[in-house]
């Protein structure tokens, strides 16, 4: 069994958490490390992490998930996933590009359509349209909801 510890995250991890978030190339805005939680191995490297991204009172986000490559498909995003699952108020939503639906529908999150989102995704959803446009790219964003 790995030495692999899940606990939240602590101040002095927070330029590890960038770095990571960074390298998987994922939204780097609204990292506060308060809300992480990380999975880190014994010499104290961050491996994964997460969080629950509040939106105003009632909107949450299930965000920032992120796994380093050399750990991936070993089940890291599945215990910090549940983790903050396990611990959080429904319902709950995320963003992400549509190729990442199939990993969310694993924990019941399911897509929703542009009037069912509150107004923070619905403005992310337009930008992101926008961004797919003058970028020529073929990938869109999904907003999910687990209720
Ligand atoms: C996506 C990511 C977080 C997955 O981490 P991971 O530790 O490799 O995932 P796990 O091994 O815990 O897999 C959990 C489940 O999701 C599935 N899964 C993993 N990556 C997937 C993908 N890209 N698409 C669909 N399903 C996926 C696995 O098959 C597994 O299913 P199972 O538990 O039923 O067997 C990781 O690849 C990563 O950091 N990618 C770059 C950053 C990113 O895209 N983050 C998501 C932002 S929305």
């Amino acid at each position: 069994m790995d030495n692999f510890t899940l606990r939240p995250a602590t101040e002095t991890e927070f330029s590890q958490i960038q770095d990571l978030i960074r390298l998987v190339g994922i939204n780097p805005t609204g990292l506060d490390w308060k809300r992480f939680i990380v999975i880190v191995n014994a010499e104290g490297g961050v491996l994964a992490c997460g969080q629950i991204k509040p939106h105003g009172q009632e909107v949450r986000e299930l965000a920032s998930i992120a796994v380093t490559p050399e750990m991936q498909g070993r089940g890291l995003a599945r215990r910090i996933i549940e983790h903050l699952l396990s611990s959080s108020p429904r319902p709950l939503h995320l963003m992400c590009r549509s190729g990442m639906g199939a990993l969310y529908e694993k924990f019941g999150f399911r897509a929703i359509a542009y009037e069912e989102m509150p107004k923070y995704f619905q403005r992310m959803s337009k930008l992101a349209g926008l961004a797919s446009i003058l970028m020529h790219s073929g990938d869109s964003l999904l907003v999910m909801k687990l209720e």
